[in-house]
């Protein structure tokens, strides 16, 4: 596998492997690797002749009181993970290569972008907005994969790169991926890493109170005191809060009062121990 930590020695590289007309698959993440990740790489593999994944904790995406300098930074066990996945190149670009001095441009996509995780967050999803249309134009992938873990970030990535024609026909695919779980149900993610032992027992009340709300949602009960439920047994659980717990539409987003017969989602942002956790699941009609 081989690194590129300049824009120059990444362009170069990938001219190289798309010399005789090879299919490139993008996997953008921001390191602290884990099991969902590498299904992503496992399914750029098979989709793609080669796979380019980027590790950058992208500074614009995090706001002033969150996590930036404690996010987990471990570039060499990432890319011993990477290149026995068989990726072909890892792009990691520091700071100053992402933003040069001067750098002034911001992507922001409305509607999908401006609930849930948009409201709790002010600024994130700009941040991804726009590191990822620069991460699609440095690479150049025929196929980008995200996971579905981050239910609102593929939205709103989905709709930035249709509004910006980069998923014109014939030229860039986006890839939903299904979120990868513990054994105990919890979603992985590379913040679970900073739970204490007790908060992590009790952080699987997230997927098994989820579970049982869509049990009783597609039973048909009413989606208000469902919700309210839900929270409750959060609160019961250790959570300290929560950040939202909505049924919504799952293509736009929209908060959703009955289930309407197009496809739903129950999504929810929750705090233990300092750590905000998120999940999502499909509720059917
Ligand atoms: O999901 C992530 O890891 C990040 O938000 C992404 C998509 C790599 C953009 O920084």
């Amino acid at each position: 596998m081989q690194t590129a930590h300049t824009l120059d020695v990444l362009r170069k590289t990938i001219a190289k492997l798309r010399a005789d007309g090879s299919t490139v698959g993008l996997v953008p993440t921001m390191g602290a690797l884990h099991e969902g990740h590498l299904t992503l790489v496992r399914r750029a593999r098979e989709a793609c002749d080669h796979v380019v994944a980027s590790i950058f904790v992208n500074p614009t995406q995090f706001g002033p009181n969150e996590d930036l300098d404690a996010y987990p930074r471990q570039l060499a066990e990432d890319s011993a993970m990477l290149e026995a996945e068989g990726c072909a190149l890892l792009w990691a670009p520091g700071v100053e290569e992402m933003y040069p001095q001067g750098f002034v441009t911001n992507i922001s996509v409305s509607g999908v972008s401006e609930g849930l995780c948009g409201a709790a967050r002010p600024g994130h999803f700009d941040g991804v907005a726009t590191v990822v249309c620069k991460l699609f134009h440095q690479v150049l992938p025929d196929i980008a994969f995200f996971g579905e873990k981050d239910f609102q970030q593929l939205a709103v990535i989905r709709a930035m790169a249709r509004d910006l024609d980069l998923t014109r026909p014939h030229h860039l695919s986006i890839i939903g991926v299904p979120t990868v779980r513990e054994a105990d149900g919890l979603a992985m993610s590379s913040r679970n890493r900073y739970l204490s032992e007790a908060n992590r027992a009790a952080a699987t009340a997230l997927p098994q109170s989820m579970k049982a709300a869509i049990a009783r949602l597609e039973d048909g009960q009413p989606v208000a005191p469902v919700l309210a439920a839900l929270e409750g047994e959060l609160l019961q659980a250790g959570f300290s809060s929560v950040d939202y717990a909505v049924l919504a539409d799952a293509a736009s987003l929209a908060p959703l009062e009955h289930l309407s017969g197009s496809a739903a989602r129950l999504l929810v942002a929750a705090r233990i121990g300092g750590t905000r956790l998120i999940d999502n699941m499909a509720v059917s009609a």
